[in-house]
């Protein structure tokens, strides 16, 4: 893999395109690593960059800065219910750091559930969290971390009878905290809509009947929105579309479209007020960096002058309605599901059986579908987000109409390569 290894040079960007140096442009349907929101180069945030820079590059997190505090108290006013204070980091695999650091040390208890489908952070502990094959080469990691099983409809590993015990979410954790015990678990740890591990939007009813079984074992419910917060999911919160709210909410990546790494560990109320005489060791030098700051603050006037959240919402419905008709042309297409500009195509070799088109953690030789049909997105000048047998569509949250067409356009396309591969009676 890592000999494989060949990066485009890129020259420049703006809005939802960048190109290389031969002037070649690309549309970026993968909002880069899902953390663009406003896009290439919004001047906003450039200014307010260069701005802050002419001010004041950076501070110890012991003294104060204006743009830290502001991004605070936003922070707690765009979050849902009592979540009301944060702790800055450099990114979202921090903000899980600090969040499973502080639940165990909130609840005098050591376990943590995560899901198998899950991605929190390349860091020890996140990683540990993470169900992904990504966590292999870090065992053994953090002690204490059980994962379950995640309410994955197209694939439900218990048939999904109605109904079903692991989708609706209560009575398959309830069963895992039987078996861990219950007193000795500080923390349930869930990426609100599952991003790279299959775009999983959880059914009506799961969110909130985890939180109820949480909340009758006293465990913190702990959501990931590193990926699907500020707007990704067509409200600002993933989670605001269940109306539901974690004792803790991580955030990164849209936080300030990632043009100065940021995240973000936001907190409950009733944890912020216990924390009041206590020392959090957070420990980061970079802990609320006024440049990341300030583009935070920035971003979030942005997305209000803007209208972003509204905007995603609006486009959202666009590709609701037209990439089931994408796929009706498409055999290779088994699965569509998403919310907002957070969608995900699941390719299968046969629609029936449900064959993935290439193996659970493929490399190699055996990824060639999924590596040929990236390739062809690219020639296109589509910039396309594949993991697994998955196709992500998650574009900045900006785009217009006539841009999601043109890239819906180069999508068909590019789905012929998967269509190849179809087991054809
Ligand atoms: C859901 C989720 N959590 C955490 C992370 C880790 O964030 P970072 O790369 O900023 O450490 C990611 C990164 O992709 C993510 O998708």
């Amino acid at each position: 893999m890592q000999a494989q290894i060949n990066p485009l040079p890129i020259a420049g960007a703006e809005g939802r395109h960048f190109w290389d140096y031969e002037g070649k442009r690309y549309l970026d349907f993968s909002s880069q690593l899902v953390n663009l929101n406003l896009g290439h180069q919004h001047p906003a945030l450039v200014a307010a960059i260069v701005e802050q820079a002419q001010t004041l590059c950076t501070i110890a997190p012991s003294l104060a800065n204006d743009k830290r505090s502001e991004l605070a108290s936003l922070l707690a006013e765009l979050t849902p219910g009592n979540l009301k204070m944060s702790f800055f980091t450099n990114g979202g695999a921090e903000a899980n750091e600090n969040a499973i650091k502080l639940a165990r040390w909130y609840t005098g208890r050591h376990k943590i559930i995560a899901r198998y489908r899950s991605y929190h952070g390349a860091t020890a502990g996140a990683v540990t969290l993470t169900g992904d094959p990504r966590r292999w080469p870090a065992e053994p990691g953090l002690p204490g971390v059980v994962h379950m099983l995640d309410p994955y409809t197209y694939r439900c590993p218990a048939g999904h009878p109605e109904p079903c015990p692991v989708c609706s979410g209560g009575p398959h954790l309830e069963e895992i905290l039987q078996y861990e015990g219950p007193h000795t678990v500080a923390a349930v740890i869930l990426e609100t809509v599952t991003g790279t591990n299959g775009v999983i939007v959880p059914p009506d009813g799961y969110l909130r009947s985890v939180r109820e079984v949480c909340d009758r074992h006293g465990i913190l419910l702990i959501l990931d929105e590193v990926m699907v917060g500020f707007g990704r999911t067509g409200r600002w919160f993933a989670c605001d579309h269940w109306d539901v709210t974690p004792d803790i909410m991580t955030v990164a990546k849209g936080i300030n479209s990632g043009y100065v790494p940021l995240g973000a560990m936001i907190v409950s109320e009733p944890i912020a007020e216990w924390l009041h005489d206590k020392y959090l060791a957070g420990g980061l030098t970079y802990s609320g960096h006024p440049l990341a700051c300030a583009a935070g603050v920035a971003s979030i006037g942005v997305f209000r002058e803007e209208k972003v959240v509204e905007n995603a919402a609006a486009m959202g419905e666009v590709l609701a309605a037209e990439l089931p008709k994408l796929a009706a042309r498409h055999a290779s297409v088994g699965d569509v599901r998403g919310l907002g500009l957070f969608w995900g195509l699941e390719l299968v070799r046969d629609r029936a059986t449900r064959e993935p088109l290439v193996p659970f953690h493929a490399t190699g030789e055996a990824n060639t579908p999924m590596a040929r049909l990236s390739k062809a997105a690219m020639a296109r000048g589509l910039f396309l987000m594949t993991h697994f047998n998955m196709v992500m569509i998650c574009p900045p949250l900006t785009i217009t109409r006539a841009e999601l067409d043109e890239g819906l356009a180069m999508l068909d396309e590019v789905l012929a390569v998967a269509d190849e591969y179809i087991d054809q009676p």
